[in-house]
């Protein structure tokens, strides 16, 4: 998976990376940042997501595509698609550029809209990177964990740089018998939870 990366994909990888880094110090607005994981948990959640069991990967915030693309390694390797969600019309446009950059389209399924407008349809869920604004993580929780097939995976990002704000979902999931879970520090850290 890590051993042969496409040249386009690791260039497309450098390239958010880069203005990803400028967003962060030139004084860009928050809604217009990217705001992407570090290339460390881009390579845990491929990792993760390429262990899951059988069923549907999907990500609710694709900003440009940059996790997304991480997860396509998993994706591709396993003969699985994502179906990622992406609120803002100006970052649906980059991450479809992106995707049809990179040659990636047959594994990614871009959807534009609030993700909690078609989570109630999707089912057996495998892998659910949740990397969206703080105020929807409850309702995604709430929606996601009763459709992870055994063994899938919800992975929430932000669970240490967002602790306090964060706290009552994670301690949520900490108290939730339906799975196990741990707050993993990578990254801006991760929470991990499990389906029983
Ligand atoms: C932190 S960024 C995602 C970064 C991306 N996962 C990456 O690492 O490349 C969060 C994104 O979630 C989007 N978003 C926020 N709320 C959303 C929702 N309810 N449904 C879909 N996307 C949402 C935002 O517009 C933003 O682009």
């Amino acid at each position: 998976m890590f051993h042969n990366i496409p040249p386009a994909i690791l260039n497309r990888m450098k390239q958010l990376e880069a203005l990803d880094a400028k967003d962060r110090v030139d004084g860009t607005p928050r809604l217009e940042r990217l705001r992407q994981i570090p290339p460390e948990t881009g390579r845990f959640l491929a990792l993760l997501a390429a262990a899951a069991p059988e069923g549907n990967y999907i990500e609710i915030g694709t900003s440009a595509g940059y996790s997304t693309l991480w997860l396509s390694l998993a994706g591709r390797a396993q003969g699985r698609t994502i179906t990622t969600f992406e609120l803002l019309p100006e970052k649906v446009q980059m991450a479809a550029e992106t995707f049809t950059m990179v040659g990636v389209t047959d594994v990614v399924q871009l959807i534009a809209g609030d993700a909690r407008d078609y989570l109630a349809d999707m089912s057996d869920i495998a892998f659910c990177f949740l990397d969206a604004e703080k105020e929807v993580y409850a309702d995604c929780y709430t929606i996601i964990v009763p459709k992870l097939a055994p063994g899938g995976l919800l992975v929430a990002d932000n669970a240490i740089s967002h602790r306090a704000t964060l706290q009552p979902i994670l301690d949520r999931a900490l108290n939730d018998p339906r799975i196990d879970t741990l707050i993993v520090p990578i990254g801006t850290g991760e929470l991990v939870c499990r389906k029983i």
